[in-house]
This record gives structure tokens, sequence and C-alpha cells, in this order.
């Protein structure tokens, strides 16, 4: 089926792409963009940048710390922010969500104060084997460290996480079980309740990685029984700097601060600190003010869509495009099927190497993200060095996945 057939009920592209101005612009004269790599970052719409904008135009002042108008302005924006992610995302309250730089510090900042104060020698931590880098590094840091026993729930050559292994690493009684929700390689949607509730029935504390999930399908922490959840703003139509961890507040309680300095802190003396209360415990120095005010924007934006209506989208268009893509001579798709995954597709062609495809892609006007995507142990797991990969968000017309499979021809002709 072509796109002309093809039916997309969820979302009016069109008012949407008037969203973005980025959309309307041409890579090279008469070439206009097709933008495939939302995974890598996401497009930002007119009223994340009017946001920001605004803010810097009328009210840009450090929080927290002065009596002013601006002060106070500026702090009310902020703490707003917060407010619209805590309830986006179900938090309880919104001392539970912590304003980070992005996802990778904020398994940063779990692995290095919880990890620091719960985990000692010989202690396991279950991980799978398609966590990309920041769910993987943060742990084996503190692994050497600490001579932690790191653990891995093994990916099936479907692309979808095999619960069996994972109930036979729950016997060593691990003390924290931290996995990807969407994988941004295979776009396979991990059944995170489930495995929550499999780490809670054996005692473990549970880490979810929701920086691909969380742009793309509703989300909320305590349907999940997520422990800790961490995301980025700039993969969901928010600006880059400015990143969530979400943590139940008995555990964010118990915790040691992250970073030291301004803002931490309740009370210092010469030799010792006393430290904030949450959420500020762990929001130490200045921080991304204008960032968190764009991400509480976008939060707006995409709830104002509708997280169901984005969702059904790209599971239509993802369903297209490995339809189309599967037409295509020789193509190896990684991953599983449409119905178990997000708008994420890798690929390759026997031709050419991935960089090639972006290439030619690229002299087209589409733009996808070709490499191991930061997640190498998964490419070595699959035995291939690169891939090429699309990925889809709500700006997406049926239109371009055409646009990408007659890119992937023109490739093989080249290379052929
Ligand atoms: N993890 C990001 C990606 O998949 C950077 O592109």
């Amino acid at each position: 089926m072509i796109a002309d057939q093809q039916q997309l009920a969820a979302l009016d592209i069109p008012k949407i792409r008037a969203d973005f101005p980025i959309l309307e612009r041409e890579v090279r004269p008469g070439v206009p963009l097709v933008y495939l790599d939302s995974a890598a970052t996401s497009q930002k719409p007119i009223q994340v940048m009017q946001a920001m904008d605004g803010f810097y135009r009328n009210s840009n002042a450090n929080i927290h710390r002065g009596i002013h108008t601006l002060a106070e302005e500026a702090t009310a924006a902020y703490e707003l922010a917060r407010e619209r992610i805590a309830a986006f995302i179900g938090a309880t309250t919104p001392k539970e969500v912590i304003f980070t730089r992005n996802t990778t510090e904020s398994i940063n900042l779990v692995a290095q104060t919880w990890g620091r104060a719960n985990l000692d020698s010989g202690d396991v931590v279950i991980l799978t084997e398609m966590e990309h880098h920041s769910n993987l590094v943060p742990w084996q840091l503190l692994a050497a460290e600490r001579n932690l026993r790191l653990e891995f729930i093994i990916v099936t050559p479907e692309g979808l996480l095999d619960l069996e292994s994972y109930a036979e690493l729950l016997k060593l009684g691990p003390k924290m079980v931290a996995f990807t929700h969407m994988s941004n390689v295979l776009g396979t949607i991990n059944p995170a309740r489930e495995i929550i509730e499999m780490a809670h029935q054996a005692g473990a504390v549970t880490l979810v990685d929701a920086a691909q999930s969380l742009p793309h399908i509703p989300v909320d922490v305590q349907e999940l029984g997520a422990d800790f959840l961490a995301f980025s703003g700039h993969k969901m139509c928010g600006p880059n700097g400015i990143g969530i961890l979400y943590g139940r507040r008995v555990l964010l309680e118990a915790m040691p601060p992250f970073l030291g300095g301004g803002d931490m802190i309740k009370r210092v003396e010469l030799r010792s600190f006393q430290s904030n209360e949450l959420p500020y415990k762990f929001e130490a120095g200045t921080p991304a003010i204008a960032e968190a005010i764009g991400l509480g924007a976008a939060v707006d934006y995409l709830s104002e869509i509708g997280m169901q209506a984005i969702e059904q989208h790209e599971q239509e268009i993802i369903a297209y495009a490995l339809e189309r893509l599967e037409e295509i001579p020789g193509v190896q798709i990684f991953g599983p099927e449409a119905q178990q995954k997000g708008g994420v597709a890798s690929f390759m062609i026997p031709e050419a190497h991935a960089h090639d495809i972006s290439q030619v892609l690229d002299s087209d006007g589409i733009a996808v993200r070709a490499g191991h995507h930061c997640a190498m142990p998964l490419h070595d797991k699959f035995g291939i060095p690169a891939t090429a990969r699309a990925s889809f968000y709500l700006y997406n017309a049926i239109e371009e996945v055409d646009k990408l499979v007659d890119g992937i021809y023109k490739v093989k002709k080249i290379f052929a």
C-alpha cells in the first residue's frame, strides 16, 4: 500500500507541522527537510521557543535567591514547570521531580547517590543487553568502585527481552534492576510494569530509562510502580540541557546529595552542611531555568495533543514503515514487529554501509542516524558494526516514509 491509500487518523499532521518552523526549511535549495532522527533529538515547536524567549525578555533572574519581582516571577515559572511535569508523569508530588541535565545525568545521580549508599561488594545489579551507554557506563563505574556484579537480561533474536532469563537472574537477589522502557535501536517497548513487579517481588529497587518511551507513549510512574525513572527534555519537544529524575519520595529522602553547592543546602558551616529538602537537595547551583520553563511548555504542548493520539500516530507510521521497508530486496530490519515497538526502524542493506546510506539520503534532505546509536554491546550481540535508523515523531507524515524508501532504492542503485 502506498501513502495516499493509507489513512492516518490519529493526528492533524499539517496543523502540527505548522508549529515546527524548522520543518519548513530546505536542506539545500529545492530539497525540503525530511526529519527522521527524533530518537536522537526531537524538533521544537514555536510554543516552547516562545516560552523560553518570554522568560528571557520579561522575567530573567536567578531563582530561590532574590525577593525582587523578577526573581519571584522566575522562581514561580520554574516551579510551575516542575508541577506540570509531575502531573504529566503521575508523580504523587512535585518534590519527586528533580531537574537534571538529561537522562544520562539522572542515571548517574542514582548510581552515585542511591548506589553508593546501598550497594557493596558482591551485590548484583541487573541491566539488559539492549541498554544504551547511559544505562551501562554509570553502573560499570560503580561496579569497578564497589566490586558489584553486573548481570544482563538476554535479548532474543527478535529483539525482545527474554523474561525467563530475567526470572533466573532474580534468584541472585539483585539490589537494583535498571532497564530501558524502549530500545533506541530496536524500538522494542519493554513490559515495564511486569519487569518492575518481578523486581519488587525479589526485593530489588528499579530504575526505568524512559528517554525513548516518555516522549512517545503515555507513561505514569505510579501505574508502572517505578522507583526511579529518567528522561530528557530534548527528545520530547523540549530544549537541550534539561532532564528529569523521578524518584519515589521515601527513596529520595534517604539518599545523600549528588553535587554540592548553592541551593542544595539548608545551612552551611565551615566544615559541614545540612542538606536542603526535596527536590532542592539534588539541584546544586543555578539550574537551567529557561530550559526547565521550556520543558514545562513542551509538556503542555504534548498534553494538549494527547499522548494516546501520539502513540496511535506512531503505531500507524511504524506499521507502514516496516511494511514498505520489508519490500526492499535484501533489507534487514532489527527489532520486533510493529505492535511491540515504537516509531524506530533500524535497518541494513547488503550494498552499503550505514554511513553511506545516511549520506545518500541526506542528499535528498532525509535525516537518519547511522552508527551504533550509543548501544555498542547490542550491535556486538547482533554481529553488526552499525545500522541506519529512521525514527518518527508526531510531526512525521506518512509521505516521508515513501521518501525514505525511494532514497534507499537510490542507495542500492549507486552502490550496486
Ligand atoms: N541515545 C540517543 C540516540 O539514540 C542519543 O540517538
